[in-house]
C-alpha cells in the first residue's frame, strides 16, 4: 500500500499516485519531456481520418492489419475501430539494435505473424519512420510470402526519411521534425508508453 493522505485528512503526506501541486500531471511535472508536438485531440482526430481513408479504399477487400509491436499497440487498437470493414489483425514484434534513441539497423524478429499472408491485403501499422530501415526489412520480408496486395501505415514520419521507392507509405497521419518523441505508444527505454500525447523527450543524448 503507498502513503495515501489528502488535504481532509489534515496530512502534508504525497503520494506517488496523486498529481503534483498546482493542477500538473505527472507529465507536465517530468522534466525530461519537452512540449507537446501531438495533442490527445490531433491525435484522436488524424486517427479517424485514417480510418476513413482505409475504410474507403479496401471497402472491397477487407485488409489484415499488421501491427509492429510493440510502439504500434496503441496507435493500432485506435485505427481498427475507425475502420468500419470486417479486417483481421495479426502482431509481429521486431527489435532494433542500438542505443536507447538511435537505431542501428539491425532488425530481428521477436515474434513472427500467426496468419499465412497468401492471398490478403496486408496493411502495416508502423508508429514512426525514423531511418526507415526496420521498415525497408519489415517490407521485404512480408512481401515475400506472397500477399495479394502491401502497403503501410505509419501515424508518425519524421522528415529527415528520403522518399525511396521501398518506403513507400500510403497513409501517413503526421509529419514531425527529426526530434526523439515519446507517448502513444512510443517509448524510450520501455517508458512513456502510457504518456496519452506525443512529445518531445529532451533528456538526452544517450550516452554511447
Ligand atoms: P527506424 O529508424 O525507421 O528503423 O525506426 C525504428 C524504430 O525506432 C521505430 O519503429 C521506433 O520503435 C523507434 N523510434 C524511432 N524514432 C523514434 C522516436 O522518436 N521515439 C520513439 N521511438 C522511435
Ligand atoms: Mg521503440
Amino acid at each position: 500500500m503507498g502513503d495515501l493522505v489528502d488535504e481532509r485528512a489534515g496530512g502534508a503526506v504525497r503520494s506517488p499516485h496523486l498529481a503534483p501541486p498546482g493542477g500538473l500531471s505527472v507529465w507536465d511535472a517530468d522534466p525530461d519531456l519537452g512540449r507537446v508536438v501531438l495533442s490527445v485531440g490531433q491525435i484522436a482526430e488524424r486517427v479517424a481520418e485514417l480510418g476513413e481513408a482505409i475504410t474507403a479504399d479496401y471497402a472491397d477487400r477487407p485488409p489484415l492489419l499488421v501491427g509492429v509491436l510493440k510502439g504500434a499497440f496503441i496507435f493500432l487498437a485506435d485505427l481498427a475501430r475507425k475502420i468500419s470493414l470486417p479486417l483481421e489483425l495479426d502482431f509481429m514484434a521486431v527489435s532494433s539494435y542500438g542505443s536507447a534513441t538511435k537505431t542501428s539497423g539491425v532488425v530481428r524478429i521477436l515474434k513472427d505473424l500467426d496468419i499465412d499472408l497468401t492471398g490478403r491485403h496486408v496493411l502495416i501499422v508502423e508508429d514512426i519512420l525514423d531511418s526507415g530501415l526496420t521498415l525497408s526489412y519489415l517490407r521485404n520480408s512480408l512481401l515475400a510470402r506472397g500477399p495479394e496486395s502491401l502497403a503501410v501505415c505509419s501515424l508518425l514520419v519524421k522528415r529527415s526519411v528520403a522518399p525511396r521507392p521501398d518506403l513507400e507509405v500510403a497513409y501517413v497521419g503526421f509529419y514531425i521534425e527529426p526530434e526523439f518523441v515519446v507517448g502513444y505508444g512510443l517509448d524510450v527505454a520501455e517508458r512513456y508508453r502510457n504518456l496519452p500525447d506525443i512529445r518531445v523527450y529532451k533528456a538526452g543524448e544517450d550516452p554511447e
